[in-house]
């Protein structure tokens, strides 16, 4: 049988993995400024995390939703804790887009209204409403165009107010910096005014943190730099480290009914033992700290690099913005110099989006390759 041919890949072949490097079966040591799409929060094989999963399958792996399972309950507190989301509730489901699905379904349930309001250039997952509140054409099938979905510009709150004044809208879904879109944001005022429309026209505002949650902004969510308290935050990606496990987290407003949202493998003894361990590690490394530190220092580096128009993000969510396309770059820091980024709609955006645990020299190594490279 052959695989569905629906990535193009690069020709690399990782075959372990430490900290903020992946060895390669050509015996190559590439460092990792991608984080295998943002995934990486803590390093790859941590010794804390992999003794945590190597632990917890020895006793067990699995068991359904439908007995007790203290992991979960541990692992909503911590969340809590950390996150500072004092009183949410969590669900855990097991990835991205089922967050943000069941997020969305969960707002519908709630207010009982049917449309949905998503920003130009988002990007929310592959599944049904999550895709129809994504911003390109290419991977929304016709059986998800039936979904509605009013797009507005990030910035707009004008007319994000004329849509919600209709009454039909059941949920605004923002990501408070856009990942694949391509790293922009708008400003505190226009977080605060969507949630305070939100609340004036009985909206639900879930906050997409599938990508910039779990400390890698420098904050624990990206949002509560603007102050701002969504209804629902989907959460994934960096909660696992690679172990696929995604959740919400839901206000105390919201009241859950039994049968209201289900899964078969969600909030399972591994994947709560995996996001367990992040939490300790993020907490025990200081690794929010590091992000600020170590973003600071790439900012500052860059300057050096005339070719950089632009830095974009926050944290350890960056973009670096040329005035060309970077996509022969990308090749040339994988083939030549040993290092993964990312890329996103803005063909001109060089994403940088490492595991929280890198440290400046390994900035150097980025800042010295495109030295090379661009001069
Ligand atoms: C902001 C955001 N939301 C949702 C998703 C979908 O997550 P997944 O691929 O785990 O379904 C992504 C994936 O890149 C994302 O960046």
């Amino acid at each position: 049988m052959s695989l569905f041919d629906v990535y193009p890949l690069y020709d690399v072949t990782p075959v372990k993995a430490n900290d903020v490097f992946v060895y390669g079966d050509d015996g190559n040591k590439y460092l990792d400024l991608y984080g295998g799409h943002a995934v990486i929060s803590i390093g790859h094989s941590h010794p804390l995390y992999v003794n945590s999963i190597k632990n917890q399958i020895e006793k067990i792996g699995f068991y359904s939703n439908s007995v007790q399972n203290p992991l979960q309950n541990k692992l909503s507190e911590k969340l809590n804790e950390i996150s500072g989301c004092k009183d949410y509730q969590l669900f855990l489901c097991n990835s991205g887009a089922e967050a943000n699905e069941n997020a969305i379904k969960l707002a519908s349930f709630h207010n009982k209204k049917s449309r949905l309001l998503a920003f130009n250039n988002s990007f929310h997952g592959r599944t049904s409403a999550a895709v129809a509140a994504t911003d390109n054409k290419k991977i929304v099938a016709p059986v998800n165009a039936q979904q509605h979905v009013d797009f507005v510009a990030l910035g707009e709150l004008e007319k994000v107010e004329n849509i919600l004044k209709e009454n039909e809208t059941c949920a605004v879904i923002i990501e408070c910096i856009q990942g694949v879109g391509g790293l922009e944001q708008s400003s505190t005022e226009f977080y605060q005014g969507l949630e305070k429309l939100c609340k004036e026209y009985n909206t639900l505002l879930i906050a997409d943190e599938v990508q910039s949650g779990f400390g890698r902004t420098g904050d624990f969510f990206a949002f509560q730099s603007h102050n701002i308290q969504p209804d629902i935050i989907s959460i994934a990606k960096g909660m696992g480290n690679g172990f696929p496990v995604g959740g919400i987290l839901i206000h105390p407003k919201i009241e859950a009914s039994y049968g209201l949202l289900g899964t078969t493998f969600g909030g399972n003894h591994l994947a709560c033992s995996a996001t367990l361990a992040v939490l300790e590690i993020l907490e025990k490394e200081n690794l929010m700290a590091n992000a600020l530190i170590t973003s600071k220092y790439l900012q500052n580096a860059v300057i050096t690099i005339p070719e950089v128009k632009n830095v974009k993000g926050r944290g350890l969510m960056l973009g670096l913005e040329f005035d060309f396309p970077i996509s022969d770059l990308r090749k040339t820091l994988i083939y030549k110099h040993h290092i993964f980024t990312g890329s996103s709609k803005n063909p001109n955006l060089l994403r940088i989006l490492p595991p929280l645990t890198i440290k400046k020299e390994h900035i150097d190594s980025l800042i010295n390759a495109l030295q090379k490279e661009l001069n």
